[in-house]
């Protein structure tokens, strides 16, 4: 039985800043942040938005009435979480109008819980072919103004519908995870902004995709000739073409043409809104398919990547209908507004945080499907906007 993903949509907040001025903010060269980073823009967020809006957002795209009543399960996957015991699932199963007889968990481990959620979905629709499970990726990367992280920091989410005889990919057997207990980046539960070794997380993150390609490799005996393109977590566009860089070195064939090709492709949308967290490896992949010159039948690998750290390989192959069923991203990226960075710093002091006290947000300047309206009684208030 195939499984694997048959539909996926996107969502980001409505406000973005243009990096060219961020540099000229923080007195660098902008090329440093669009060429030596590979960032161009970066997603914004207002207080009233956060990763269980994000999440309804993204995944409401995909529901049709028919679609909700097979979901038997809602996995968000998040290193942002609001809480530290609730699930960011069961808001999200509200504002979404789920039946309550589903289950809602949330997962963490970093930029790879969202990876950890389709593997556990394929085993819950293999048992139960008839059942869907909604996975939704969802963060807010968060570094802090002046820190040499603020030029990656983004925010949006990635929903998947997972399912048998799925339209977009159908997730092949094999797949090689790695775990190894390093400190690169981190979030202790008393702060609101990573913590991370910047330099050490990237050299990580490439021995990482070398040992884990290395033994699919071994396992499967697969060149990189078979596969149409490989698709990674990108905290920002630059990290992608190095670790491609460390597998292609300086190969000029036609293989080693598609899959740079096939990187600038899936590179196109976390230019435009930064890092995704866990949703940025679907990101990678809805970008390519939009962008990129995917063919049916073809064979994708992807590297998933959380700090701390947990790698994944796995392959899926494109099916007939992927087109149909990846969700168009331009109009969440066009209808953006651009704020100066006088703006962003306001807003992004004004995020809620750790704030205990009772808050109300003005909600009128946020054009978003749900809002968060603030805090009464320790609690977050949402409704649809
Ligand atoms: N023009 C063009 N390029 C320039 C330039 C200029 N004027 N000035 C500098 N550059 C280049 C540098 O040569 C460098 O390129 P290479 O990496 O190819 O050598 C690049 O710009 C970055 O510059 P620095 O080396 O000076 O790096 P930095 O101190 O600005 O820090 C960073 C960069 C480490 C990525 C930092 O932004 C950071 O800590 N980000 C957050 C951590 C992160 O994203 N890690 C990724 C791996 S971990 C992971 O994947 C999980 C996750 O999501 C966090």
């Amino acid at each position: 039985m195939k499984i694997g993903i048959d539909k996926m949509a996107f969502a980001t907040t409505d406000k973005y800043l243009d990096l060219r001025e961020l540099a000229r903010a923080r007195n660098v060269d902008p090329d440093k942040y669009t060429i030596g980073i590979g960032q161009d823009q970066q997603a914004v967020v207002p207080p009233t938005q956060d990763i269980v809006t994000l999440a309804a957002a993204a995944a409401q795209k995909l529901l049709t009435p028919a679609a909700a009543r097979r979901i038997s399960t809602v996995i968000v996957a998040t290193e942002s979480g609001i809480d530290n015991s609730k699930a960011a699932a069961i808001y999200v199963k509200r504002l979404l109008g789920l039946s309550d007889f589903v289950r809602t968990v949330e997962l963490k481990e970093a930029c790879y819980s969202a990876t950890a959620g389709l593997q556990f979905a394929r085993g819950i629709v293999a048992l139960n072919p008839q059942e869907e499970v909604l996975v939704i990726a969802t963060d807010i990367a968060r570094y802090g103004l002046n820190t040499p992280g603020e030029v990656t920091q983004g925010a949006g989410a990635v929903a998947m519908l997972v399912s048998r005889d799925p339209r977009v990919l159908a997730i092949e057997e094999t797949s090689v995870s790695l775990t190894k207990d390093i400190m690169d980046f981190w979030r202790p539960l008393y702060a609101t902004e990573a913590l991370v070794d910047g330099k050490y997380s990237t050299s990580v993150y490439i021995d990482c995709f070398k040992e884990v390609l290395t033994r699919y490799q071994q396992l499967t005996g697969r060149p990189l000739a078979d596969f149409g393109a490989l698709l990674f977590h990108l905290p920002f566009t630059k990290m992608g073409k190095k670790a491609l860089a460390a597998v292609l070195g300086d190969r000029t064939d036609g293989t080693a043409e598609r899959l740079r090709q096939a990187l600038t492709a899936s590179q196109w949308a976390c230019r435009q809104v930064g890092n995704l967290y866990t949703g940025s490896l679907y990101l990678a992949l809805m970008s390519y398919l939009q962008n990129g010159d995917a063919h049916r039948g073809s064979r994708l690998g992807l590297f998933s990547y959380g700090s701390g750290a947990e790698g994944e390989f796995f392959t899926g192959i494109l099916q007939p209908q992927f087109a149909e069923n990846i969700l168009p991203l331009t109009p969440a990226l066009r209808q953006r507004q651009r704020v100066s960075v006088t703006e962003y710093e306001r807003l992004f002091d004004e995020q809620l945080g750790m704030n205990p006290a009772d808050v109300a947000f003005t909600t009128e300047n946020d054009a978003c499907p749900f809002v968060l309206t603030g805090q009464q009684d320790h609690q977050r208030q949402y409704r649809a906007n």
